[in-house]
C-alpha cells in the first residue's frame, strides 16, 4: 500500500473528496490549494496524455511532492475525435459548457453516426517515475439536451447500456460508471498494491 500524502493537481475540492473516499485513510489526498497554489496549470499539448503528464511533472518539480493529475476529453467518432483534448474550450477560450454543447450539436447536424466516448487519463508521479491510468466511457451524443445534473457535456451524452444521459443520473449513479470513475478506480487499485 502506498502510504503518505499525494497531491491531486487540481483546485477542484469535489474531485479531491471523490478520490479520498475511494482511496481510504492510508493516503491523504491534498489539492493544489493545500500547497497554496492557486494558478491554473498549463495544458499546452495536443493529447490528454501529454497534458496530464505536463501538469503532474510541473507540480512534482515545483514542490517535490508525489502527485497525480488528470485530463479528460469527449472524443466523437464522426468528428475524428474532436473536441477531444479541446473539450473545455471547444467553442472558444471564453465560452462555457452551453456554447460547447451548441457547437457540438451543430457540427453533428445531419450526421447519423453519433458514437462518442469520454476518456480520462491520469498521470501519477511517485519518486520521479510516471505511471499512467485510463478510463473510458463509450456512448452516443444525442440530438438535443436531456437532464439538469452534472456539468460540461453531460446533457448530450448517453452512455451505452443506459436509457438516460449523464445529466439525468445522480452523482452516485454516474461516478462509478463514468470515465473519471473508472480511471480513479485503476489509480486506487495501483496504490493499494504499491
Ligand atoms: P477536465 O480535464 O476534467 O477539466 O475536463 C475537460 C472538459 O471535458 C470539461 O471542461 C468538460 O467540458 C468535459 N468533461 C470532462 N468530464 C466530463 C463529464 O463527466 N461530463 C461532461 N463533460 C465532461
Amino acid at each position: 500500500m502506498y502510504q503518505g500524502t499525494l497531491i491531486f493537481a487540481t483546485g477542484n475540492a469535489n474531485k479531491v473528496k471523490e478520490v479520498q473516499v475511494l482511496v481510504g485513510d492510508d493516503v491523504q489526498i491534498k489539492s493544489l490549494h493545500d500547497l497554496n497554489h492557486f494558478d491554473e496549470l498549463s495544458e499546452t499539448h495536443d493529447t490528454l496524455e501529454a497534458n496530464a503528464l505536463e501538469k503532474a511533472q510541473f507540480i512534482f518539480e515545483k514542490y517535490g511532492q508525489n502527485c497525480f493529475s488528470e485530463d479528460t476529453g469527449l472524443e466523437v467518432e464522426a468528428l475524428n475525435g474532436e473536441p477531444g483534448v479541446y473539450s473545455a474550450r471547444y467553442a472558444g477560450p471564453d465560452k462555457g459548457a452551453d456554447d460547447n454543447m451548441e457547437l457540438l450539436l451543430k457540427n453533428l447536424e445531419g450526421i447519423t453516426n453519433r458514437k462518442a466516448r469520454f476518456r480520462t487519463v491520469i498521470s501519477l508521479i511517485i519518486d520521479a517515475k510516471e505511471y499512467r491510468f485510463e478510463g473510458v466511457a463509450e456512448g452516443h451524443v444525442l440530438e438535443g439536451r436531456r437532464g439538469a445534473h452534472g456539468f460540461g457535456y453531460d446533457p448530450v451524452f448517453q452512455p451505452i447500456g443506459y436509457e438516460r444521459t449523464y445529466a439525468e443520473m445522480s452523482l452516485e449513479e454516474k461516478a462509478p460508471i463514468s470515465h473519471r470513475g473508472k480511471a480513479v478506480k485503476q489509480l486506487v487499485t495501483f496504490l493499494k498494491n504499491f
